[in-house]
């Protein structure tokens, strides 16, 4: 990992106030000590964002999201570490010293700077070579598909010629093969050794990254030939799943909802005529990554093509996005396969008309349940109803249970009383159903459930202990760590926090807590102690009466350990002889 050293990184952190980095993408409302919000990694109504002035750090109790301002910029601009502190220390206006990591770090981002420079040559490169005089072919499959030149350039539309160009081009550039095979541009034959450029005779679109940099390149066939499309792997530069193509364009739309399509030439076709708040997928399954880029919208809607593989497509989003908690909405669209055809047919304004009504999750599942269904045969009028019911019975609110269901009574010509009286039915029996479990499992439940309420008063301590340390002197933090060892915290994530803490307190070394840690889960836990209120007045007595109880806790045990081992008669005399001791003197205690 390329880092900084600590001393620069403190300063870059102490120059860039958690709140005001904040405020600049959540609006923050003073509160107690804190400040809260919505928070900006997932969707929700009220706020469960914090961010603490003192403590610098900000956490969401929804999510489980948290860290210091480093982390954020690195969560909200998806940068890595080395990013997210070259922003803040451009803000506070902190010049950066030269990396001196270690050499092979430094190598890297040297690579990564020079394949990020061959990107930018090889899409004016393929641009230039477009409107050349042996580029015809290229030329008139971009008069075909009625791009402007608007088009041309925002996407960096160009052309792939043939064998070398782009390799000999590079090398007039003076790059050397290592650089120019690291951009995969261009390979090496095993055969021969020679370098061939890696996209020949194609219709290339540049993909750019939110901040504008050229990362990668999907070259279209021109006619008919397989595959259709072949795209840049990943490299130094470029992660597919991290990215969407035309983010950096519709990022600046302005618009409070977005629409996600799967094509390059969805998207493109779009852009063109004017509907700017569109990115492209890529025809791949979307990762959380990507649909996290999103979340700045108030809207998702889907606008993948009508075939069984668009359709399988938007299933597999869904997914993501639903544990993102959107709002999202799904484009129907009637008389083209695809965004692009559609806008192309019908134009920009009946374009829009459709993502303004795009359907909710509920309707389209509806719509969906309807196809598979003749509602003029009677048991499927029935299936249909039941299975309508099941899907009404999660709307949560019942003014919008209610919207749905004039909704759905009107548009598959079903009665509203059928609609009420199959969701009441269903209600009932599910009262019911859960009736009969709680019966059957009162005996077995009880047990389990115990147990997972004292695991959670266990984590709960711990957590409290965790606290303890944190916001201690050296003589606590002393204290605490010779009455409570490693071993003794039952929850991982703890035992692992205490064991770093115990750790690097011996090296005086526990200012900056969260640069202790790596793993995401560990800070955001963290971060979730330090925000949390354990209602604390008075520390030593806090203290105290945590060792007490722990120190109890310690005895009860062993003594439930001890007549364990003697009731179980399985043990010589001697040993039995030592137990009983020990118990005496445990009791006396
Ligand atoms: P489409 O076939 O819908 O492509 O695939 P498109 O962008 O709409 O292009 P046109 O209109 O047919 O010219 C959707 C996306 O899936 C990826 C590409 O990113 C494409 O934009 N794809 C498709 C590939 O990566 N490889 C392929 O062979 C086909
Ligand atoms: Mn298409």
């Amino acid at each position: 990992m390329i880092k900084y050293n600590s001393e620069i990184i403190d300063e870059v952190r102490n120059s860039n106030n958690i709140i005001d980095i904040v405020s600049q993408y959540v609006i923050l409302k003073r509160s107690g000590r804190n400040y809260s919000g919505l928070c900006p990694f997932h969707r929700e109504k009220s706020p469960s964002f914090y961010v603490s002035p003192d403590k610098q750090i900000f956490h969401c109790f929804g999510c489980g999201e948290g860290g210091d301002v480093i982390g954020f910029i690195r969560k909200i601009e998806n940068t890595s570490f080395k990013e997210a502190v070259e922003m803040l220390a451009e803000r506070a206006n902190i010049v950066l010293p030269v990396l001196v990591d270690t050499e092979k770090d430094e190598k890297i981002q040297k690579l990564k700077d020079k394949v990020y420079n061959i990107n930018e040559i090889a899409s004016e490169f393929y641009q230039k070579r477009l409107l050349t005089p042996n580029a015809k072919i290229a030329q008139e499959y971009v008069k075909k598909r009625k791009m402007d030149m608007y088009t041309l350039k925002t996407f960096g539309i160009g052309f792939a010629g043939n064998f070398d160009e782009l390799y000999q081009e590079l090398k007039n550039k003076q790059f050397s093969d290592e650089e120019i095979l690291a951009s995969k541009l261009v390979l090496k034959s095993e055969k021969t050794g020679k370098m061939y450029d890696a996209f020949r005779n194609r219709l290339m679109f540049t993909i750019r990254d939110i901040r504008d940099r050229v990362i990668a390149f999907g070259g279209r066939a021109l006619d008919d030939s397989k595959p259709k499309y072949i795209n840049s792997p990943d490299t130094v530069v470029y992660n597919k799943g991290r990215h969407l193509f035309a983010m950096n364009i519709a990022k600046k739309s302005g618009e409070k909802s977005i629409m996600l399509v799967e094509g390059y030439m969805d998207a493109i076709s779009l852009h063109q005529r004017g509907v700017h708040n569109v990115v492209a997928s890529l025809g791949t399954a979307m990762t959380e990554q990507q649909g996290r880029l999103l979340s700045n919208f108030e809207k998702i809607i889907i606008g993948y093509d009508s075939d069984s593989a668009g359709q399988g497509a938007t299933a597999r989003s869904l997914e993501i996005l639903q544990t993102l908690k959107y709002d999202i909405r799904i484009l129907q669209i009637n008389g083209a396969k695809d965004p692009d055809e559609y806008i192309v047919k019908y134009g920009s304004g009946q374009m829009k008309k459709a993502m303004e009504n795009a359907i909710s999750l509920i309707e389209f599942k509806v719509k969906k349940l309807k196809e598979t269904l003749n509602l003029d045969n009677v048991s499927d009028k029935i299936k249909f109803l039941n299975e309508l019911s099941k899907i009404l019975l999660k709307v949560e609110n019942d003014l919008e249970k209610e919207v749905y269901i004039a909704k759905f009574s009107e548009q598959y010509n079903v009665s509203k009383e059928a609609i009420y009286a199959q969701l009441n039915k269903l209600q009932y029996s599910i009262n019911q159903g859960s009736k009969i479990l709680e019966k059957t499992n009162a005996i077995k439940r009880n047990p389990s459930k115990e147990k997972i309420e004292n695991n959670e008063k266990d984590t709960n301590r711990e957590n409290l202990i965790i606290s303890l340390l944190l916001n201690n002197n050296k003589e606590n933090f002393i204290k605490i760590k010779n009455a409570i060892s490693i071993n003794e915290f039952k929850s991982e994530k703890n035992k692992k926090i205490a064991e770093k803490l115990y750790e690097q307190f011996e090296k005086g070394n526990i200012n900056n807590i969260l640069d202790l840690f790596e793993d995401e889960e560990i800070i955001n836990h963290i971060t979730y102690i330090m925000s949390t209120d354990f209602d604390i007045t008075d520390n030593e007595k806090a203290i105290e009466d945590i060792l007490n109880k722990f120190e109890k806790e310690k005895i009860l045990n062993r003594k439930s350990e001890i007549l364990k081992k003697i009731s179980s008669g399985n043990i010589s005399k001697e040993e039995l002889e030592k137990l009983e001791n020990e118990l005496k003197s445990l009791i006396v205690k």
